[in-house]
């Protein structure tokens, strides 16, 4: 069976790298890894590739950035030939980024079986690119993996019948249970014993001036309570070079390598985010997370995790860090199934018992369509 992975941006590489090597145990498999090129700067990539053992791909369509539209047709235009060229009997897709919605189109139109890890999730915002990269990449999957009992219910709701779709857990988490013992080889520089760990790129955050000035301006005045560091995605890179706030009081950094980014995590006093990953590895590791969004597709993580939802508000974030400062943070339990097995129960559902997408079965599947 020749299963090819589709990964382009830097929240898919620590979902894929599990389930490629779930796989690479199966002697029947053979795998092919695939690089949009969506993300290139090497702390946005080739640092990710190291550090979680992941192949170095096969092929490197090197898009780099655009608009959605052009961004999300040169990958697909890339990816036809790949497909074409390699005849992939599964091709597995990740996330919800523009990477994952092009490649499953492309499949569906081969007529290549897909199946989307971390299925399901919805955050009912069609404002956001990634709702709409959700819904789409679902309705075309053919196996959908899903990460928590959420997930089943919003696939079902929206029509997908109960045998396309798997609970297997939430499969980035099994590279920070991976990963986490490497993180007490990293150093503490330049950290005060308390701090707030902060990541924003979202275009609701980022993309208009006056919000981001907004937020930087509350970050500044949440330092004078709890030192901030805040290592800065490029995207909110270039809206900061803009900005008329003076954001001399936080410690900026550089996006960081995965391991660093993960020690930061753990050591914090609380995480300011909205990142969707965050939410869940916050969750998992019991610190404090408040989410600058009015909503989230990972609903899990607000009801059983760490997770609170602050939006924009300014007085809502001082009010919350105070009182995680008094001791009185939120308290929460890790879900069910995110326990470092997803990428081999996925590799299961592929490999395992009954499942063949190979050759003649394929063909029934084509013409059952
Ligand atoms: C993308 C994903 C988002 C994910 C995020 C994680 C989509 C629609 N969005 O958003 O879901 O949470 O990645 O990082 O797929 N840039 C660089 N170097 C890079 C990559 C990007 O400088 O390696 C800059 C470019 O100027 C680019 C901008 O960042 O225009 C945004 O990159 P893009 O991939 O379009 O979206 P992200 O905001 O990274």
């Amino acid at each position: 069976m020749h299963i090819l992975h589709v990964v382009g941006a830097r929240p898919n590489f620590m979902k894929a790298a599990p389930v490629l090597r779930a796989l690479g145990k199966r002697m029947h498999v053979r795998q092919s890894l695939v690089h949009t090129g969506q993300h290139y700067d090497v702390n946005m990539s080739d640092v990710f590739f190291r550090q979680l053992g992941i192949p170095t791909p096969d092929v490197n369509l090197g898009v780099g950035s655009g608009s959605h539209a052009r961004q999300t047709a040169e990958i697909m235009n890339g990816l036809e030939g790949v497909m074409l060229e390699r005849k992939p009997d599964v091709v597995l897709v990740y996330g919800d980024v523009n990477s994952t919605v092009a490649a499953a189109l492309v499949c569906a139109k081969l007529l290549i079986t897909v199946a989307h890890v971390e299925a399901g999730l919805r955050s009912f915002d069609r404002t956001m690119p990634e709702e709409v990269n959700r819904i789409v990449t679902d309705q075309l999957a053919d196996i959908l993996l899903t990460p928590s009992e959420d997930g089943d219910r919003n696939l079902r709701a929206e029509g997908i019948a109960a045998e396309k779709i798997h609970r297997v857990g939430n499969v980035m988490i099994d590279s920070l249970v991976e990963l986490l013992p490497a993180t007490a080889d990293v150093p503490r520089n330049g950290l005060a014993d308390q701090y707030a760990l902060v990541t924003l790129h979202r275009p609701s955050n980022v993309d208009d001036s006056a919000t981001l000035n907004g937020i930087i301006e509350m970050l500044v005045e949440l330092s004078a309570a709890i030192q901030v560091v805040f290592p800065v995605h490029p995207r909110t890179r270039q809206r900061m070079e803009t900005l008329t706030a003076d954001f001399s009081r936080l410690h900026l950094l550089e996006p960081l390598p995965y391991i660093e980014f993960l020690a930061l995590q753990k050591n914090a006093t609380v995480v300011i985010t909205d990142s969707g990953g965050i939410q869940e590895e916050t969750t998992y590791l019991g610190v404090p997370c408040l989410t600058m969004r009015d909503n989230t597709e990972r609903p899990i993580t607000v009801e059983m995790g760490t997770n609170i939802l602050i939006g924009q508000s300014g007085r809502r974030l001082l009010d919350e860090v105070q009182r995680i400062l008094r001791g009185e943070a939120k308290v929460g339990v890790v879900p069910p199934l995110w326990d470092g097995y997803t990428g081999e129960r996925i590799a299961e559902i592929l490999c395992g018992a009954g499942a063949d997408f190979t050759g003649a079965s394929a063909g029934v599947r084509m013409a059952g369509r």
